[in-house]
């Protein structure tokens, strides 16, 4: 067994427009990285924690990466295992790109490498909805299933877990722009309404089975036109500034669809090249200095290996 290893896991879009909690993709930047050594002493310790500008927690129960770690240690039966973790977010905290995922995920993968992969990258997904669960109350898996599998991937069902890889047309880019505001997951999940009309549903089915079709049909213009969403988008857009226009703005410059990136505020478009997607988060990015929102971009392909060992 080796002493140590140092993990990368990618940031994810979850829900792609049309599939709240069901849908997501993994990219290949930004991401978080861990680190874990081996220890002769008993349990799990947080040692270090940077890029998070204080705000997340050291005591191994509360941090999401040691408390699903804790929870793997105990499924193979080594619960004292002794752990050193160090945490490095290379992301932004409740940006709504997978950063608890990105971490938990890196840790997961990390410890699994560590015991010579006991478990396979799905196997570990209910480990890291654990994490999910104590970062937001809710253990859903469209950001950690697709960190750990890389590509897009549908959760066709919960209980029982059911995940599926799609496939995607490989010359397909994302263009993601986070505006900095603050836009906590747990309350963007409260402020979605539980029940909805029928006809309502029949149309987010139907724009899922299409979006769906459309990843195995590698047919943009059906992906394109089944990224709505008539149930989750249009109470949250308010948490973003202006998001109409930036949809305008994204459509108007060649994307073939535009959401909100999990639960936001960081949204996105899916484009066929590198270059319109540029084209894009220059776009958004000016229009947004324009209301004086400071904001991040990525612009990647499809992520399709999920976490890589670093050293
Ligand atoms: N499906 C989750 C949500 C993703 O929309 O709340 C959170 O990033």
């Amino acid at each position: 067994m080796r002493n140590s290893i140092k993990v990368f896991a990618p940031a994810t879009v979850a829900n792609v427009v049309c599939g709240y909690d069901v849908l997501g993709f993994a990219v290949n930047a930004p991401g978080d990285e861990v680190v874990m050594r081996l220890t002769e002493t008993k349990g799990i310790i947080i040692s270090k924690i940077t890029g998070d500008g204080g705000k997340l927690p050291l005591s191994p129960e509360k941090n999401t990466v040691s408390a699903s770690v804790q929870h793997y240690l105990n499924h193979i039966g080594k619960p004292d295992f002794g752990l050193d973790i160090e945490l490095h977010k290379k992301m932004p905290i409740g940006s709504g790109l997978g950063s608890s995922s990105a971490s938990t995920v890196a840790g997961l993968f990390a410890v699994n490498s560590l015991f010579d992969n006991l478990l396979t990258n799905q196997e570990l997904v209910p480990f890291a909805m654990k994490g999910e669960e104590l970062a937001c109350g809710y253990g859903h898996a469209d950001n950690v299933a697709p960190a750990l599998m890389g590509g897009f991937v549908l959760i066709r069902s919960y209980e029982p877990l059911d995940i599926i890889s799609l496939p995607h047309p490989e010359d397909m880019h994302a263009a993601i722009v986070y505006p900095e505001v603050d836009v906590p997951t747990k309350d963007a999940r409260q402020m979605i309404r539980s029940k909805v009309l029928l006809k309502d549903a029949v149309t987010q089915w139907g724009n899922v089975a299409g979006l769906v079709s459309g990843l195995f049909m590698k047919d943009y213009d059906l992906i394109g036109r089944s990224m709505t969403d008539v149930l989750v988008e249009p109470t949250r857009a308010i948490l973003i500034p202006d998001f109409y226009v930036l949809r305008q703005l994204a459509l108007g410059a060649g994307a073939i669809g535009f959401g909100i990136s999990g639960s936001g505020p960081s949204v996105f478009a899916l484009t066929k090249d590198a270059e319109t997607a540029n084209k894009i988060t220059e776009k958004l990015q000016s229009h947004l200095k324009g209301l004086a929102i400071n904001s991040l971009s990525f612009v990647s392909e499809v992520n399709k290996k999920g976490p890589v060992i670093l050293d």
